[in-house]
């Protein structure tokens, strides 16, 4: 306990203090239907106590175990449980009856428990003569949380659960060595607050002040955890120095250091309308999408087979494998394909990687048994192209595959139709909507120039010009080429997910209307 139940708490801020605020999922409060919190739970638990009241209203506890997944979700109101044999008092409870039924769902270590009631059914299990079946239909389910007296009204209305506009601070809670060149970094909001949900794939964008920089550095990263989580995970590499933010962040950010970060946004997502399996496709640290991928997709009810390839040089470089092998281990819809293209004398064949070399289609055809998949690919550009192209050249449909690439390069992915930016389907194509007649003057430079036809955008066109320009995503997310605006004005053409600063314009995602000044 804390040093604070050393001393009497005297007040509602103090006992707020102590219990801290309840993680978002337990805001979620009361459903009536398993959403998709309360089927991971039940899927990952392995024990739980049922009250069952009989006829003369009294308790009837039984208590029922298994290896994960015993508790089966039948439906969305429906639960299923098996129970010994000879837990069931029979002298006094026919398995005829219709019993109103609470149920508890407990995990070591987790500090919420599900609890659930409605009424049950209780039959002999037709595949298992010593167990019981209960089946249950819920009528009302709710994770409780012993450290946030939720159903106390002591907490205020979950408000900070939407998107924040702007830089709002974090403060990092632990940190932890992933590789020899990746970190992971996990953040809580400073304010106390609870977090939105995300979407696996998306990313957040940091804001950090670095020694001898006057202004602030902006740099994206992709949420490395899962949704749902009350805590943001970022797993960063370490790039080649002077490469700024990721040397500061390994160097110099520490549990307990402040950092300033806008809302979780991108549009690399997971699409969750389907249930076709997927295949997730990642080299080097672009395996940070793919993870919180991966640990969405195995806590939802909805089991896709998921295949995960991923790149690496060595297991010196490598990343949470143990991590992904475990989640390999523990669901048989899983398979994880490793490839080091140098591995070192102690990195096991069949342990750490399954194949030597890089990872390429001709690997992909080799191993994957082909069906109608879902592709999303992160890594070094070169990588993704050749995956990319490779799979479009091999009969993949382009809206099934999906990519985001964490460098400023352009990346031209060829395949036999126009693809969008991030491939995938629903992602907004740019109209051609400069007006043609537009000067730019670009002021630091010293130069005035005409819209060319044929630039997508205003980066484009300062890139043809030699104007110095910072870029990442080039999709409007990253917020890399946000550079002020001296007058004029500019169209956008694609919806932003949050709108520039006043009076600083995103080069990626704007073209001009009429004459505009630059400062830069
Ligand atoms: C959507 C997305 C997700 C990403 N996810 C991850 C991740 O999970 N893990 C990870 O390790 N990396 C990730 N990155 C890359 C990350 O954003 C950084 O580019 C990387 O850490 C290198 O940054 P650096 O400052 O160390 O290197 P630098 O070489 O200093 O900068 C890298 C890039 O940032 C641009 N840049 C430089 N200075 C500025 C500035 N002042 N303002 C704006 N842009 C500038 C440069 O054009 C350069 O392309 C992601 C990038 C994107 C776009
Ligand atoms: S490059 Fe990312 S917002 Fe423009």
């Amino acid at each position: 306990m804390s040093a604070m139940m050393d001393q009497a708490i005297s007040s509602t801020e103090q006992l707020r203090a102590f219990y801290e605020p309840p993680n978002a999922i337990v805001l979620d409060k009361v459903i009536t239907t398993f959403d998709k919190h309360t089927s991971a739970f039940v899927q990952a638990s392995t024990f739980l106590a049922a009250h069952i009241r009989d006829d003369a209203g009294g308790p009837v506890p039984l208590i029922a175990g298994g290896p994960a997944g015993f508790a089966r979700i039948i439906d969305p109101a429906t639960i299923e449980i098996d129970f010994a044999r000879d837990c069931w008092p029979d002298s006094r409870l026919p398995l005829s009856n219709l019993y109103s039924v609470g149920l508890l769902f407990v995990l070591p270590g987790v500090k919420e428990s599900l609890r659930m009631k409605g009424a049950a059914s209780v039959k002999w299990s037709p595949d298992d003569s010593a167990a019981l079946r209960l089946t249950l239909r819920i009528d009302n389910s709710f994770f409780q949380c012993g450290k946030a007296f939720i159903r106390s009204k002591m907490w205020e209305p979950p408000k900070a659960l939407t998107r924040w506009k702007g830089f709002r601070a974090f403060k990092c809670i632990r940190k932890e060595q992933e590789s020899a060149v990746i970190t992971s970094f996990y953040f809580a909001p400073a304010d106390g607050g609870a977090l939105p949900q995300f979407n696996p794939g998306q990313h957040i964008q940091v804001q950090m002040t670095c020694p001898g920089d006057d202004a602030p550095v902006r740099r994206a990263y992709s949420l490395s955890g899962r949704p749902g989580d009350d805590l943001i995970r970022i797993t960063v590499k370490r790039e080649r120095p002077p490469a700024v933010a990721s040397n500061f962040l390994h160097d110099h950010v520490d549990v307990g250091s402040l950092l300033e970060m806008r809302s979780p946004s991108g549009r690399f997502v997971l699409n969750e309308n389907s249930e076709r399996p997927i295949v997730l496709l990642s080299a080097g640290v672009g395996l940070t999408p793919m993870l919180s991928m991966l640990e969405h997709l195995v806590a939802g009810a909805i089991k896709r087979q998921v295949w995960y390839f991923h790149g690496a040089s060595s297991g010196r470089e490598h990343a949470m494998n143990a991590h992904v092998r475990k989640i390999e281990r523990e669901h048989s819809n899983v398979h994880v394909h490793v490839c080091y293209s140098r591995p070192r004398p102690e990195d096991m064949r069949g342990a750490d990687f399954n194949s030597e070399g890089r990872l390429s289609i001709g690997l992909l055809k080799s191993v994957l048994p082909w069906d109608d998949y879902e592709f999303y690919i992160c890594g070094p550009g070169p990588f993704m192209k050749s995956m990319a192209e490779g799979l479009m050249a091999n009969g993949i449909r382009s809206d099934r595959v999906r990519w985001e690439t964490f460098s400023s390069e352009k990346i031209d992915i060829a395949g036999p139709e126009d693809i969008a930016p991030h491939g995938g389907e629903g992602v907004v194509r740019l109209p051609v909507v400069a007006d043609v007649t537009s000067e730019i003057e670009f002021r630091k430079s010293g130069m005035t120039v005409s819209w060319t036809d044929g630039c997508l955008s205003l980066l484009d066109l300062a890139e043809a010009h030699g104007v110095p320009v910072r870029s990442s995503c080039r999709m409007g997310d990253c917020f890399s080429c946000a550079v002020p605006i001296l007058s004029g004005d500019v169209h956008y053409v694609r919806d932003l997910e949050e709108t520039p600063d006043e009076g600083t314009v995103l080069l990626c995602s704007a073209v001009p209307r009429g004459r505009i000044t630059l400062d830069i």
